[in-house]
């Protein structure tokens, strides 16, 4: 593969991120971080994969189609696919016991919730990378599977066909403690965990805690928040992972405005790919990925958009950089642009290492804490592409850019970033801020 010609310093960088994706390939697929994520994961595997066509098209489909691997009967592909390792993850195969509901396509074990639907965009990257006839042949094995994940997605997880899908778990959002996320989470915490909340005594559960041996604790979610989303997969792994059952528990079903705005995008991709092999969509998706579309203009108030709650209708009304997403979809009408283009260039979420999660000046903003706060790669490449096709080059070329910096100021491909100071968080070996800054690093994004 060609690689582009850069300044000694970008290169530099670019080789720390290649050997990143070295030291996390696992064969086909990538963890997204050696110790605290060991696994296969759904979108990150996306994301490693827009990287990784750069060096080895073959190898970046290969992530791809492996994700097929975890895939269930019922056509759901899991948010974890969980890879043979001795590594310790916190919310392995004992937590789910999904063996006992299903199977998967090429037997691994995997979790019972699935992830933002971002494989047809990334096979779209990687087919471009391609001649025509490894593209047409990559296409042909894909296309059954992603096509029977999209259409889950709508008989499983939009049984009132109103075009939005539902998520019982705010892991399959990708964003896993945003404020949306923990208001409506938060009140079926565990008792123990409201009775130590109600004396302030969160902390007494961080010895309890086995996710934060990488990561400092203060750059996860709480450890009140960490057991409510460890009840919450008890009660679906109950309720058998079957929405028409966990309906009748008191898990939180979210229209969650981001993952519903990736899958209108990726519908718009699955045709692409379906025309290219002569397949036809079958037309009650076609209809379903119309609705998607449409209903998306109901979770918008005064240009802000936001998550649903599935159960009673009402939004909830937390500004996130989920939000801001609709502008990747592609949904947001032309005379309303200027003012969302307005709101993410403002210095409420823009600073100049990126977008925030959450606006600096909202009282759970947090700069170092997970989804409460800093910037992240995956969702500043989003954003930049929706400004792109947006026609606002500017704007895209900047977020680009300062993408690009904040990487190349910490020396390492940190998982997320303060957006005061451009500090690095999380892990510091993290696959997709490797893979999408040798994306953002190609001539051709
Ligand atoms: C984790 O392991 O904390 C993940 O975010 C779940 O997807």
């Amino acid at each position: 593969m060609s690689v582009p010609s850069l300044p000694a310093e970008l290169a530099a960088l670019r080789e720390t991120a290649v050997s990143v994706l070295r030291g996390n390939d696992l064969g086909d697929i990538t963890r997204p971080s050696p110790t605290l994520y060991p696994h296969q994961w759904l979108w990150d595997s996306c994301f490693i994969a827009i990287g990784l066509r750069h060096l080895d098209p073959q190898r970046a489909a290969a992530e791809i189609l492996s994700l097929l691997r975890g895939q269930w009967p019922n056509g759901m592909i899991p948010h974890v696919i969980f890879a043979e390792t001795t590594n310790f993850y916190h919310a392995g195969p004992q937590r789910w016991r999904c063996d006992r509901v299903t199977t998967t396509a090429g037997g691994a074990q995997s979790t019972g919730v699935t992830q933002p639907p971002m494989i047809a965009e990334a096979a779209v990257r990687v087919g471009a990378m391609m001649s025509d006839s490894e593209r047409g042949e990559f296409y042909r094995r894909l296309f059954p599977g992603l096509l029977r994940f999209h259409q889950w997605l709508y008989d499983e997880r939009d049984p009132d066909d109103d075009g939005l899908v539902s998520l019982v778990h705010s892991w399959e959002s990708g964003m896993d403690n945003t404020p949306t996320w923990m208001e409506i989470t938060r009140p079926v915490a565990p008792l123990g965990v409201r009775a130590l909340r109600r004396v302030n005594g969160d902390d007494a559960l961080d010895a309890l805690r086995r996710d934060s041996k990488e990561v400092p604790s203060d750059e996860r979610l709480t450890s009140g928040d960490l057991f409510t989303l460890y009840r919450i997969v008890r009660e679906l792994r109950r309720a058998h992972y079957n929405f028409r059952e966990i309906r009748r528990t008191i898990v939180p079903l979210v229209q969650d405005v981001a993952f519903n705005a990736i899958l209108v995008r990726a519908n718009e991709h699955l045709s692409t790919i379906a025309a290219e092999i002569g397949e036809v969509i079958p037309a009650r998706l076609r209809r379903s990925a119309r609705r998607t579309r449409e209903a998306m203009g109901e979770l918008v108030v005064d240009g802000v958009y936001y998550s649903r709650d599935f159960r009673t209708r009402t939004l909830l009304r937390h500004e996130t950089i989920a939000g801001l997403l609709p502008l990747y979809a592609g949904v947001v009408p032309e005379d309303r642009v200027d003012e969302m283009v307005k709101t993410i260039t403002s210095p409420r979420y823009w600073s100049r290492f990126g977008v925030a999660s959450v606006p600096l000046d909202d009282p759970n903003f947090l700069p170092r804490c997970y989804w409460q706060g800093p910037l992240w790669v995956n969702m500043n490449w989003l954003i930049a592409d929706g400004l792109e096709r947006y026609g606002r080059l500017d704007a895209a070329e900047d977020l680009r850019r300062n993408t690009v910096d904040v990487i190349a100021s910490s020396e390492a491909m940190f998982e997320y970033y303060s957006p005061l100071d451009g500090s690095g968080a999380g892990s510091n070996r993290f696959s997709w801020t490797a893979a999408l800054l040798i994306d953002l690093l190609a001539a051709d994004h």
